[in-house]
């Protein structure tokens, strides 16, 4: 065993905008996003053990099969591995809520087990490893703003989306499979072309402004009409002033973009006594996240 302790920050993501152009041999679809980083993160501890055991402060995270574990036995069966790791994992990120915690933590997970282990994989085997646990994790890699493609597989890193204030409004929906049953709900006539989503990333690439009014997913008009509590907070959120509400991911997670902080509290102010999960975080540059991401000590 090389290292002892990996300490880790999984970050949650955004999708600015998420186009689907169509079902893919495979039975994925082909997408075309624009995914951008925030301040909110979920924070793990590696130690080095004998046996494999996830401790959580969400106490549902710790039973069943979630990515965390899942990455370190694929890791395990790959190099032939017998050690183990205790990972305790301090949960902010709502689950299953659009926001990538699961694929976040699953990425950091695959980063420090191979610190903690020695297996001195690269980063392109751990991307391709993880795509075997779920499409999102590849951009996890990467954070910051970028442009995924494909089913997931294929990241292009961006200069930072300029910073915002990001309101998060998480209703309770408990939906089996989610992100499966909502693809599958997907029907052709939700498929665009891209080319809205590779535009909006040209001009991130330039460095030029961009209009949050041209973001859309193609999700959000199945949710809004399926499920009552997202269309509740959509009513709310526009109640109370939001211009443009977004969803990030298959949602149910509902977002505002706000340039000044006083405006964002402001918001959540006004959204008090929603039956939801309100929060105020921030986008986050692939510099800060780079400067915060991981600690190693022997
Ligand atoms: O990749 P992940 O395991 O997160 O995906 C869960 C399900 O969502 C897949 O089995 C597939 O049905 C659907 N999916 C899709 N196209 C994608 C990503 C996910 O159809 N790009």
């Amino acid at each position: 065993m090389s290292r002892a302790v990996v300490k880790a920050y999984a970050h949650a993501k955004i999708n600015l905008s998420l186009e689907i152009l169509g079902k893919r041999p495979d039975g994925y679809h082909e997408i075309v996003s624009l995914m951008q980083a925030l301040a909110l993160h979920d924070s793990l501890t590696f130690t080095a053990a004998e046996l494999l055991t996830l401790r959580s402060s969400a106490a549902e995270l710790e039973m069943g099969e979630n990515l965390i574990l899942r990455a370190a036995k694929l890791l395990q069966a790959e190099c032939g591995i017998s050690a183990g790791v205790v990972v305790e994992l301090e949960k902010r990120i709502p689950v299953a809520a659009g926001l990538g915690g699961g694929s976040s933590d699953c990425a950091a997970t695959l980063l420090a087990l191979n610190e903690i282990w020695g297996l001195g994989l690269s980063r392109e085997r751990l991307v391709s490893l993880s795509l075997k646990l779920g499409s999102d994790i590849p951009y996890f890699f990467y954070g910051g703003t970028a442009l995924v493609e494909g089913r997931g597989e294929t990241v292009t890193p961006l200069p930072a989306f300029p910073f915002h204030w990001v309101v998060l409004v998480t209703p309770r929906v408990d939906l089996p499979e989610k992100t499966k049953t909502l693809y599958g709900k997907i029907t052709p006539d939700a498929y665009t072309s891209g080319d809205t989503t590779r535009r909006l990333a040209e001009r991130v690439r330039r460095g030029e402004p961009v209009d949050v009014s041209e973001f859309s997913n193609a999700f959000l008009p199945i949710l809004l009409n399926e499920s009552p509590a997202v269309r509740m907070c959509w009513e709310r959120l526009h109640q109370a002033g939001a211009e443009h509400v977004l969803l990030s991911g298959s949602g149910p997670t509902l977002y505002v973009l706000l340039e000044d902080e006083s405006d964002g509290r402001a918001l959540c102010a006004l959204l008090m006594g929603l039956d939801a999960q309100v929060q105020l975080t921030t986008t986050t540059s692939l510099e800060q996240l780079q400067s915060t991401h991981f600690e190693v000590t022997r």
